[in-house]
Order: structure tokens, then C-alpha cells, then sequence
């Protein structure tokens, strides 16, 4: 397992490394125009904008995958996405969803979707890194298939805590846990990506299942983007100027019925936590790991 996640983590950085190095532009248009808020980074017409810019798809095929980018860059949000992912067979493939920022000591907040063979399930991969570092993976089977509909993938980033949710049901939190050393998230502005790739050595059970090209392309769609966020641009932040009490993510934590849902999925619906892989680290849990556990 220790083997895999680390190439999974490895996938992540391989697409970073591939977008383009920009300065954070600020773009206040109407939420969910994917002509506005972002544009394609990468693969050429294999990533379309559709619709009046209201859908985005993205494709693989054998000779490449693709991937967009917002055009701002954000210190702090609600974010919120509706993807459909590639349905059928898509062993092989991974398809990411993410929030970075750049440099040898980026912050990073991760949904990767691990395909599977049709009938089969899909892996929900997340991961944080914070100062370059990362190594902190947790996977999740979902509770639906994620390939016949839409569902709403959403990132809650602010100066407490960061809380990974579908379709509103939380289901990881990194709290900031700085006051014991660890670091968090709050100093660098991050963009939003999303990719598809090919990642057959290793994404679905473990690297045993290939591709099958005959298949391809492979299509995920995206809709429905929305962030209440502040943006960030020449130092400054969008939310400096506005009153904070207009901005009710900002300050939001889990609440007791949010934590349960939250204890609900991990319980049931966990594959796999960083924290509780003794092989990974056999001096004991990071610190965040055993700090979150008595909360
Ligand atoms: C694919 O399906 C198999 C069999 O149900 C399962 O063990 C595996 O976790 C699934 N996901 C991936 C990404 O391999």
C-alpha cells in the first residue's frame, strides 16, 4: 500500500509540474462560467468548454490527457465542483481535482479519483501537503457511482481547518494544528486544476489493472463550479475589503451532526489512512494524526 500512495502522490506533482507558471490574475464574474474562471492548460482539444461555458469536459486518450486551471488564485474559500467521472471501464485512468500553490514549498489540498474496471468501484484518493511536504493520504470507496450523475465535490479551506465534503457530507478534516507544530495552509494563495491522465502503473489495484485503449477516449465532465473565496492578487485579498460577517465559511467548523456524518463515512466507507499505517511509520503517527483522534 505504502508503494502505491506514494506513486499516487507522485501522479499529482507530474501534472503540476506540467501547468503553466502564471501570476494570479482577479476575475470577479458571474459564479460557474468556466469560459471566465478558468481556461485549459494542457491536451489541446481534448478538454472542451461547452455549453455557454456552463460544462467542461476533459479526455484521455492514448497520446495524451488534458487539464484546465482557474484563471484566480485564492487564500481561503468554499469551493464547490460537480463532476461526472469517466464511466464504463476506466481502470487505469486517474482524474484530479485540486486546489495548489507554486514552488519547492507548495501547499496542496487533493481529490484524485482512482478508476476501476465497470461494475467496479471507484477510489476517492485525497491528500494535503503543506510546505512542499505531503504524504498524508486517506481513500474512500463512495456511496454512489460517480459515473451515471453529477455529484458535488466540495473543499471548505479557512484559517481553522480544511474539510473535504460530497454532496455536503463531510468527509476528511485537517484541522490547523499549528500551535503543535504543524504546519497548515495560510500563507500561500492556491489556483484550482483539474486533469486526466493515464496512471496505469499504479491507480487501480495497485498498478495490476492496465488501460484498455480500445476504450478510449475517456471523458469526465465538470459543471456547477461555485466559490465563495477570497481572491488573491498583488498581495492583496479580496475579502480585506468586504465585511467578514457576510462570509459565514469563513469561520466555519464541523458541528456535532457534521462531525457524525463525518465518523460515519470514515467508518464505513474508509480504504485506506495515512495514519493508521504502521509500515509508513512505525515511530508513530504524524502529530496530526493522534491530535485529531481526541477531538
Ligand atoms: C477496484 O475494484 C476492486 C474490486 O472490487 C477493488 O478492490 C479496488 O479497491 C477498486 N478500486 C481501485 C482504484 O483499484
Amino acid at each position: 500500500m505504502a508503494a502505491h500512495v506514494a506513486a499516487a502522490s507522485m501522479g499529482s506533482r507530474t501534472v503540476l509540474l506540467l501547468s503553466v507558471f502564471a501570476s494570479c490574475l482577479a476575475l470577479a464574474y458571474a459564479a460557474g462560467n468556466f469560459y471566465q474562471e478558468f481556461h485549459i492548460a494542457w491536451g489541446g482539444s481534448r478538454a472542451k468548454i461547452l455549453d455557454n461555458g456552463g460544462l467542461l469536459t476533459l479526455s484521455l486518450d492514448r497520446a495524451s490527457g488534458s487539464g484546465f486551471q482557474s484563471e484566480n488564485c485564492y487564500l481561503f474559500g468554499k469551493i464547490d465542483m460537480q463532476l461526472k467521472l469517466v464511466p464504463g471501464n476506466s481502470a487505469g485512468t486517474v482524474t484530479a481535482y485540486y486546489l495548489s500553490s507554486q514552488g519547492s514549498v507548495h501547499d496542496e489540498i487533493d481529490f484524485e479519483f482512482l478508476g476501476n474496471l465497470s461494475g467496479e468501484p471507484y477510489i476517492l484518493h485525497t491528500n494535503i501537503f503543506t510546505q512542499g511536504k505531503g504524504n498524508r493520504e486517506q481513500q474512500f470507496y463512495l456511496w454512489f457511482d460517480p459515473t451515471t450523475n453529477f455529484h458535488t465535490y466540495s473543499f471548505l479551506w479557512n484559517a481553522q481547518t480544511i474539510i473535504f465534503s460530497v454532496d455536503g457530507t463531510p468527509i476528511r478534516e485537517f484541522m490547523n494544528l499549528e500551535s503543535i507544530g504543524v504546519p497548515f495552509p495560510n500563507k500561500q494563495a492556491m489556483r484550482i486544476y483539474s486533469s486526466i491522465w493515464n496512471a496505469d502503473d499504479w491507480a487501480t489495484r495497485g498498478g495490476r489493472v492496465k488501460t484498455d485503449w480500445t476504450k478510449a477516449p475517456f471523458t469526465a465532465s465538470f459543471r456547477s463550479f461555485n466559490a465563495n473565496a477570497c481572491i488573491w492578487s498583488a498581495g492583496k485579498s479580496s475579502c480585506a475589503a468586504s465585511p467578514s460577517q457576510t462570509k459565514a465559511w469563513l469561520t466555519q467548523t464541523l458541528d456535532s451532526s457534521s462531525r457524525y456524518k463525518l465518523r460515519w463515512v470514515q467508518k464505513k466507507y474508509m480504504v485506506y489512512n495515512y495514519c493508521t499505517d504502521v509500515s509508513r511509520f512505525p515511530q508513530g503517527p504524524p502529530l496530526e494524526c493522534t491530535a485529531a483522534t481526541t477531538s
